[in-house]
Parts: C-alpha cells; sequence; structure tokens
C-alpha cells in the first residue's frame, strides 16, 4: 500500500534529497519518512518529543514495513539527533522551528534544511538570516484551503539582518502565497500603519 500525502507534505517530500541520512523533527504520523522510504531514501529518523506521536511513528512505519530504513527516536528538536545531510522541521511555528535549526550541533554548508511554519514565517526569516542562515528557495503549497511556504535553507555562517519586506515574503514570489501574505498585512495595518508600506 502506498502512503498518501497532502500537497503540504508532497512539496516538502520533494525538496529532500533521498540519497543522504534524513531526519523528520516531529514527525507525528512518521507519514513523510515513510513516503521518503517508498521514494528511494535508505536512512531516515523519524523523531519527536512527545510519547503519543512517538507509538503513532512506531504503528505507521510498521503498517508500511520501513523498519529497516526509517528509526523511531525521541529528541528535542535536533538535540539527540546525529548528524544528517537533509533535516525537515515541518507544522510548528515559526519561532519554535528557528529555535530548533539555530540549536543545530552538526549543520554545515552542505546540511538542507527544509522548512515549513505554520505561523510567524516572518519570525522564522529574521531569525535564520540572525544565526547565518540563508533560503535558497521557497515554494508553495496549498492544501485544504490554506496556503504554505516551503522554504529549502542553507548554513553560511555569514549572519545578516534582512529587511522588514523580505521577512514577509521571503523568496517566495508566487501569486498565491504573495496574496496571502498581502491579505495578512493589511490586517495587520490595520492596528499598526507601518505595515501598509510594505505592501
Ligand atoms: C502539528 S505536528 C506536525 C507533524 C508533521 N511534521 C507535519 O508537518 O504534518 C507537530 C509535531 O511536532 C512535535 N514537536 C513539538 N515540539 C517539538 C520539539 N521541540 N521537538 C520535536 N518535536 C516537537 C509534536 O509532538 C507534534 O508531533
Amino acid at each position: 500500500m502506498a502512503v498518501k500525502l497532502d500537497p503540504r507534505l508532497l512539496t516538502i517530500a520533494e525538496m529532500v534529497r533521498k540519497d543522504g541520512k534524513i531526519c523528520d523533527v516531529g514527525t507525528d504520523h512518521a507519514l513523510l519518512p515513510c513516503y521518503l522510504f517508498e521514494q528511494g531514501a535508505g536512512d531516515v529518523i523519524a523523531s519527536d518529543v512527545n510519547e503519543g506521536p512517538l507509538k503513532a511513528a512506531e504503528a505507521t512505519v510498521r503498517q508500511y514495513g520501513a523498519e529497516n530504513c526509517v528509526s523511531v527516536m525521541k529528541s528535542d528538536g535536533l538535540r539527540d539527533v546525529p548528524p544528517c545531510d537533509d533535516v525537515i522541521v515541518a507544522g510548528m511555528g515559526g519561532e519554535l522551528i528557528a529555535r530548533i535549526v539555530t540549536e543545530c550541533a552538526f549543520k554545515n554548508e552542505n546540511t538542507n534544511f527544509i522548512l515549513q511554519p505554520m505561523t510567524k514565517a516572518e519570525i522564522l526569516r529574521t531569525e535564520l538570516y540572525a544565526n547565518g542562515f540563508e533560503i535558497t528557495e521557497e515554494r508553495t503549497a496549498q492544501s485544504a484551503g490554506k496556503i504554505y511556504t516551503v522554504m529549502l535553507v542553507k548554513f553560511t555562517g555569514n549572519k545578516q539582518e534582512i529587511s522588514d519586506k523580505f521577512a514577509f515574503f521571503g523568496k517566495n514570489s508566487d501569486a498565491a502565497y504573495v496574496d496571502h501574505i498581502k491579505e495578512k498585512l493589511r490586517k495587520m495595518a490595520k492596528g499598526n500603519e507601518k505595515y501598509n508600506e510594505l505592501l
């Protein structure tokens, strides 16, 4: 039986290299690691900090017969995760994702981070650049009437301050995403005029 992913997780999966060691942080049900296994990935960690998701992840790995390729482990962020080539952090708030990525002890120029914030993408972008990371690409995913951006991020060591405009729009020039952010800024401008300048 093939793993079925929604368009959000599918977009993330497309941005992951399948030939290295991969970690899906905050995996919950581990559907993404099992899909990557079906796509030819040979070494995937499905990590989570909570017991319920870890149990669900183990059940999914068994269901898809992925035990030889997908290992489930408990970790707060990347704290106990061994060095990986590709790190996925998806479906969490931008501040938490920023904390998890900036704390990464094994990052180097060849590590790919695939990040998908549910909220506060502007804080995530600001923190990434302030800590020497750079966004190389962003793609839009639309699922169940919602719009998400998925970022491909690298560590350069070059710390930079970014503009407010870049913090909100990032490298995603897709019309649907731009409209979505403009709508958010219009709402924010009702409480604070400065957001009008970014429209
Ligand atoms: C909403 S789910 C997202 C699941 C999946 N990544 C996705 O995008 O569909 C968030 C998951 O992150 C886990 N989580 C929250 N904080 C975490 C942390 N500090 N380290 C690892 N996992 C965490 C939660 O237990 C939960 O399973």
